[in-house]
């Protein structure tokens, strides 16, 4: 089965075919796996704004698309006839943007006579992990097991169940782990997204220098709340004016350990809770090294993440997703349905439609 995956939630024009032929998504098939991939990034169109604007998205997304799915089917050599399904990000999201994937995919799969899916962008996250795992040297996670999602507008751990049987652990109360990422940066002038920046310069400062606070570690639970960090990152920088290039890098150093750190108690916790072997970590900020090394090294678990082109938006994770929906005979009815805020714990596993 040939399927499309359209990922337009946010500044991404994602698009990629997936093949699979069968339910058990580590049976090594050459045949089977990421066929072809193209991805548009709108981050210079928003780097000025120093965040994305919805509006502009919207409209970058609709001169994109069928560019790239132009260039996709040419580079798979393949036309539309041979696709079998077609699958869109339906949310969450931006609207705007989200409407652009949704309604062109739905009304592609229409003229085709082929079915049509709309994918959880979340689950398209978490599923990547399993698609390509980021080394084989590690055998791939095995469901149940938990997750710790981490991007530009999810920190959530879950443990998942089952594909499509998510069960919420602990979410941020305010800012997202990325979004904190991209706030920090902007503070110390640097470029959008900030989590590649701060890593980046995080890497040449001194760890000892400053220590910022790991919020909500010191009282149980597995919620998560950075916007405290942030105002401590604000004031930081306030007080050490004007800041020198070393200041710089000493403060990224000190906000990317507290954020990494947060989250590294927190996934112990919830391992201890879910009691699992495996834990998986997707979504934008998991492309963090100092996460990656940090997580390995310090949990009793075995650490699984997607390959670092499928850790940030893209069609191949969504083309994914849907895959198993659609090999169960699951699609969408005409309508076309898009959702700005939709709770993962709202899916259920893949099933067919009636
Ligand atoms: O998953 P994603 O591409 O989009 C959303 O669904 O939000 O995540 C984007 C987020 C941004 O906030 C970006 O700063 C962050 O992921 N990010 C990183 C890194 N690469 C991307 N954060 C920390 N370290 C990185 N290396
Ligand atoms: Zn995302």
């Amino acid at each position: 089965m040939l399927v499309l995956g359209i990922e337009t939630s946010c500044d991404e024009t994602g698009l990629a075919l997936y093949r699979g032929s069968q339910a058990d998504p580590w049976a090594l098939d050459p045949k089977n796996g990421i066929v072809a991939e193209m991805l548009h990034s709108q981050v210079d169109l928003h780097a000025t704004y120093g965040g994305v604007v919805p509006e502009l998205a919207s409209r970058d997304h609709i001169r994109k698309i069928t560019p790239l799915l132009n260039e996709l089917l040419a580079k798979a050599n393949c036309d539309l006839n041979d696709l079998d399904g077609i699958a869109y990000t339906s949310g969450p999201g931006l609207l705007g943007a989200l409407l652009v994937g949704a309604t062109f995919g739905r009304s592609l799969a229409w003229s085709l006579g082929i079915p049509a899916i709309g994918v959880h962008h979340m689950e398209g996250h978490l599923l990547a992990a399993l698609l390509a795992p980021a080394t084989n040297a590690v055998a791939p996670p095995q469901l149940p097991f938990t997750a710790l999602l981490v991007s530009g507008g999810h920190t959530q751990l879950l443990n998942a169940h089952a594909i499509g049987r998510y069960e919420l652990l602990g979410e941020s109360l305010d800012d997202a782990a990325g979004e904190a990422f991209d706030k920090a940066a902007q503070m110390l002038g640097l470029g959008y997204p900030g989590g590649p920046e701060i890593s980046r310069l995080a890497a040449t400062g001194d760890p000892s220098r400053f220590r910022f606070p790991r919020p909500m570690t010191d009282r149980p639970g597995l919620d998560f709340s950075f916007s405290g960090l942030k105002t401590f990152t604000r004031n930081t920088i306030a007080e050490h004016q004007p800041l020198s290039s070393i200041d710089r890098a000493d403060i990224a150093c000190a906000f990317e350990e507290a954020v990494v750190d947060t989250l590294l108690i927190k996934c112990r916790r919830a391992l201890a809770v879910t009691a699992h072997q495996d834990l998986v970590i997707a979504g934008g900020v998991s492309a963090n090294n100092r996460l990656r090394e940090r997580l390995a090294a310090k949990l009793d678990a075995q650490v699984h993440y997607p390959p670092l082109a499928l850790c940030t938006d893209n069609g191949a994770m969504i083309a994914y997703a849907g895959w198993h929906r659609l090999l169960a005979g699951e699609q969408e009815p005409l309508a076309v349905v898009t959702k700005a805020r939709w709770p993962l714990t709202e899916l259920t596993p893949p099933a067919a439609s009636l």
